[in-house]
């Protein structure tokens, strides 16, 4: 643990972590380098949640940190659990599905994950708009809630930390000192999540930056590259992962979510470092100096893929139609390209080691196919992109449609 007996600066460890720490003050692709570097865990601190302290009984306990389509995302304060909301009777289909698909996957990474370079939250439990018991004390209990719905519960992907989050504002938020400090000061920013675009450089922002927020910042390829990040073992956790979810799980991978945050739990090497009987129940903990990981989430919209030609066609739309996680072929850039190479060889080899493909021999060329599908579908796009580039007030139209990064 880090110390707080006024022994910091006597501490040649403690010195050299806060020389890091100024150092990486203004500077996001040192945060990550050195959080990726993973710091020893003695210098974790778990401390109990303040709001979680002083909450008074009955006010809220749970925390509005997320939203989507499909669901509303609230953390259980102190403690590393998340709850998905379903938005509406309907989305509580989905939500169903989410479970499901989530719980296929959790099962598809005991078999494979232990050669992934990504982690998977847990999933923990339903609860549905009809269990009284558990709806009527909770309700009062959300900020925004006014009727009971389908609820998924799962682990939190805690916050990157606090220097990341400082470094990504210094760096990306436009405008004067006081917008920065508005930015790194509003609480909302403190759920702050990184999604990491392997498939899309910033674009030309064309328009004054309105809003900023941390809320699943969009890291692009271009940004992860200009500021000296290995983004490789990213492309390999992610063609690996995606393989797994082709011929392991047999699913589309629709729609999924590839963030850098930090794991909310101890592992056994950190427990062993701290002081013995140390309370972690009801704290937060990687709010601290913990290493980063790169997670998937989201699973609401995964569907089942037949396993023939046909499976694969829809594969590939889910690939274009998700946000760009994954690495493109035909970058123009060579570290681009090579994240591409990465990646579909990762995918290849990991395709070689799951079920479908394992024990149907028939099945064999399909993660290829998928791979020379993906090519194939993106050399059109690019025909398409060089077309509207030739007509000049076409590319002005093309151009003003942009947001880029943060
Ligand atoms: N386990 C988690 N840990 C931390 N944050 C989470 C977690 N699950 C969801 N979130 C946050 O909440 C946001 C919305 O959650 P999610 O993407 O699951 O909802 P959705 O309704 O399915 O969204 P979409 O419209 O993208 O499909 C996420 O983008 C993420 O920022
Ligand atoms: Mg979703």
């Amino acid at each position: 643990m880090s110390s707080q007996d006024g022994k910091e600066t006597s501490d040649p460890q403690r010195e050299q972590e806060l020389t890091i720490d100024q150092l990486v003050e203004s500077d996001p692709g040192l945060a990550l380098q050195h959080s990726s570097s993973r710091i020893p865990a003695d210098s974790i601190s778990v401390v109990e949640s303040a709001a979680c302290a002083q909450r008074p009984a009955q006010v809220e306990l749970y925390a509005h940190i997320g939203v989507g389509t499909c669901g509303t995302v609230y953390h259980e304060t102190g403690t590393t659990t998340v709850l998905k909301l379903a938005k509406s009777q309907e989305w509580g289909v989905q939500l169903w599905n989410d479970y499901i698909i989530h719980s296929e996957v959790i099962a598809a990474f005991e078999k494979h994950g232990s050669t992934i370079n990504l982690r998977i939250p847990a999933v923990l439990h339903f609860t549905t708009r009809t269990d009284t018991a558990w709806w009527t004390p909770n309700l009062p209990l959300f900020p925004r809630e006014t009727e009971a719905t389908d609820v998924l519960a799962s682990e939190r992907i805690m916050p990157l930390p606090r220097t990341i989050c400082d470094s990504l504002v210094n760096a990306y938020c436009s405008g004067d000192a006081a917008r920065k400090t508005a930015a790194r000061d509003d609480p909302a920013n403190t759920a702050c999540l990184a999604r990491v675009y392997l498939g899309r450089r910033r674009r030309v922002r064309v328009k004054p930056q309105t809003c900023f927020s941390l809320r699943n910042f969009p890291l692009h390829v271009d940004q992860i590259l200009d500021i000296g990040l290995d983004a490789r073992p990213w492309a390999v956790g992610m063609g690996q992962t995606l393989a797994v979810m082709h011929w392991e799980v047999g699913c589309d991978a629709r729609d999924v979510e590839f963030v850098l945050g930090c794991q909310g739990t101890l592992s056994a090497a950190e427990l062993r470092r701290l002081p013995g009987k140390t309370s972690t129940r009801g704290t937060v903990v990687g709010f601290g100096r913990r290493g980063v990981d790169l997670w998937m989430l989201d699973f609401n919209q995964v569907r089942g893929m037949s396993m023939n030609e046909k499976g694969v066609d829809w594969a590939v739309h889910a690939f274009f139609e998700n946000d760009p996680y994954f690495p493109r072929p035909y970058a123009e850039d060579s570290e681009e390209q090579e994240l591409w190479t990465v990646f579909q060889e990762a995918y290849l080899e990991m395709a070689k080691h799951c079920t479908q493909i394992r024990t149907r021999p028939a099945l064999a060329e399909m993660p290829q196919i998928f791979i020379t599908k993906v090519i194939d579908e993106q050399q059109k796009r690019l025909r398409v992109i060089a077309e509207i580039q030739a007509r000049p007030r076409s590319l002005d139209e093309y151009e003003n449609g942009e947001t880029g990064g943060g």
